[in-house]
């Protein structure tokens, strides 16, 4: 099974020289036989000069697309599009998306099979509230996530899951070990044979011990993917 797979995603941050600074000394870093799998997500506007500056193991990824193939919806970006961009990967159902834009199951799973269509592998995001995680709800918020959001049909091998619980994204809290590791293995029985990412507040701090859970296939970065020296500790993490 390859991985690790290392993931950053810059939200909505960044301009072109600070995307050419980034990716120039992440890829100045990574080695090309020893690095694990790194993807890096910028915002749409940024793409190109990303693509320009991958080498080695480094792939391209967006944060998100639209359903449809193309047509008239004013500030989307279809998977097709993303494809053309350079894209491999495309990340669906982040809860930033689920929670500021409305975005449910149905059209997570629409998202990802969208993504498949053309060829990109969908990154399909879940992840509990704080709230419901203290209402000892989290196992089965995540199972209804899965439920509606994996694409019909589609085999393990074709998607990447991360498991992001909400109150550990840009908190510095990640979750514990045993919570990370209790819920990879029940996804692991609930989809079995999935890759499964952790994301939530993942630093050069806590990435190895994260990294070396068990069901743990790789980890989806935010606020550390954009400072070089950060990024590239958690990469080294991996190795
Ligand atoms: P964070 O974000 O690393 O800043 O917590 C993770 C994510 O939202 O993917």
């Amino acid at each position: 099974m390859p991985g690790p797979y290392i993931i950053g995603n810059w939200k909505m941050h960044g301009t072109r020289a600070q995307a050419v600074a980034l990716v120039e000394a992440v890829a100045k870093h990574v080695d090309r036989r020893k690095s694990p799998k790194v993807v890096i997500c910028p915002p749409f506007t940024l793409l190109a000069q990303v693509l320009e500056g991958l080498e080695g193991p480094l792939r391209l990824g967006a944060q998100d697309c639209h359903a449809a193939g193309e047509g008239a919806f004013t500030g989307d970006i279809s998977a097709a599009m993303l494809k053309d961009a350079g894209c491999d990967y495309v990340i669906v159902g982040h809860s930033e998306r689920r929670a500021g834009h409305g975005e449910g199951n149905d059209l997570v799973r629409a998202k990802a099979a969208a993504a498949l269509d053309v060829g990109l592998t969908p990154i399909i995001c879940v992840g509990e509230t704080l709230e419901q995680r203290q209402s000892g709800q989290a196992d089965a918020v995540v199972s209804a996530q899965l439920a509606g959001s994996l694409p019909k049909g589609a085999k393990a091998s074709q998607f990447l899951l991360a498991y992001e619980p909400v109150w550990a994204i840009g908190s510095g809290l990640a979750a514990t070990a045993s919570d990370i590791a209790e819920m990879h293995a029940q996804i692991g029985m609930i989809v079995p044979g999935c890759r499964v990412l952790y994301g939530g507040s993942v630093k050069p701090e806590n990435a190895a011990e994260i990294l070396a859970l068990p069901g743990v296939d790789g980890v989806l970065v935010g606020g550390a993917s954009l400072k070089a020296e950060q990024f590239c500790a958690i990469i080294d993490a991996a190795r």
